[in-house]
C-alpha cells in the first residue's frame, strides 16, 4: 500500500438525527470529511426506509462537499432522474436491483453525475466484470444494507483486494469505496485492502470529536 494515499472519508447522514440534518452537514463539512454519504432506502430492496430525492435537494444547499448518493432501491432507473436533478454528485446504484445494469450506467452517465455500481456482501465481483470499465465508482458493502451500526463482514474485503488489482491489470479508473462496519479496529484492514473511500456512519456520529475520527480514518492520526 502507498503509504502517502489519501483516502477519502464520506460521512453517511443515515446515523445522523434527520430533525437536525442541517448540523450534521456542517459537522461532516467542519471534520473535513470529503463527502456527504445519504442512503436511499425503500422497504423493498433493503427491509428499511429512508428518503427520497427531497432530502437531497434539502441538503444540497448546506454544503459545497459532493453529496454522495447510494441508492439502495429497486429498479433504480424510474427515480434517477429525480437524484440527478436534486443535486446529487455521484449516483450509486446496486447490481442487484434491476437486470439492465448498463442501461442504468448510460442513464446517469447521460443525466451528469459520476456512476457508481454497488453489490451486497453475497454476491461476487465477477458478476461486475462487464462493466468495470464504465463506471467511476465501485462501491463494495462489507455489511447487507439495510442499517447502520452493523459488524463488519471481513471476508468481503477480499472483492476490494480483486477489484483493486482488476483496475491495475486493465489500467480502469474506478474508486473503490468500502460502506458498512467500518471504525477504529477495523480501518487499517480495510485500507489495507485497497480501499479509496471509507464511508462511515455510526463511527462518525457517535465519535465525542468526528473531526479526530476523520483523522484517525484518513492515517493522519496514527490509526
Ligand atoms: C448501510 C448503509 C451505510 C451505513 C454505514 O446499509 O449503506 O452507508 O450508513 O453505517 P456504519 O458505518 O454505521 O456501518
Ligand atoms: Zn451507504
Amino acid at each position: 500500500m502507498d503509504a502517502a494515499k489519501n483516502f477519502l472519508v464520506a460521512a453517511s447522514i443515515l446515523s445522523a438525527d434527520f430533525s437536525r440534518i442541517a448540523e450534521a452537514v456542517n459537522l461532516v463539512e467542519s471534520s473535513r470529511a470529503d463527502w456527504v454519504h445519504l442512503d436511499v432506502m425503500d422497504g423493498s430492496f433493503v427491509p428499511n426506509l429512508t428518503f427520497g430525492p427531497k432530502m437531497v435537494s434539502d441538503v444540497r444547499p448546506l454544503t459545497r462537499l459532493p453529496l454522495d448518493v447510494h441508492l439502495m432501491i429497486d429498479k433504480p432507473e424510474r427515480i434517477i432522474p429525480e437524484f440527478a436533478k436534486a443535486g446529487a454528485d455521484h449516483i450509486i446504484f446496486h447490481l442487484e436491483g434491476n437486470v439492465h445494469v448498463n442501461r442504468i450506467i448510460h442513464q446517469i452517465r447521460e443525466l451528469g453525475p459520476r456512476v457508481g455500481i454497488s453489490i451486497v456482501p453475497s454476491s461476487p465481483v465477477g458478476l461486475l466484470s462487464e462493466v468495470l470499465g464504465l463506471v467511476d465508482i465501485v462501491l463494495i458493502m462489507t455489511v447487507n444494507p439495510g442499517f447502520g451500526g452493523q459488524e463488519i463482514i471481513p471476508e468481503c474485503l477480499e472483492k476490494v483486494r480483486a477489484l483493486d488489482q482488476l483496475r491495475r491489470e486493465r489500467g480502469y479508473r474506478y474508486l473503490i469505496s468500502v460502506d458498512g462496519g467500518i471504525n477504529r479496529s477495523t480501518v487499517g484492514a480495510v485500507r489495507a485492502a485497497g480501499t479509496d473511500v471509507l464511508i462511515t456512519g455510526s463511527s462518525f456520529f457517535q465519535a465525542a470529536n468526528p473531526a479526530e475520527e476523520v483523522r484517525v480514518f484518513k492515517g493522519s492520526d496514527g490509526g
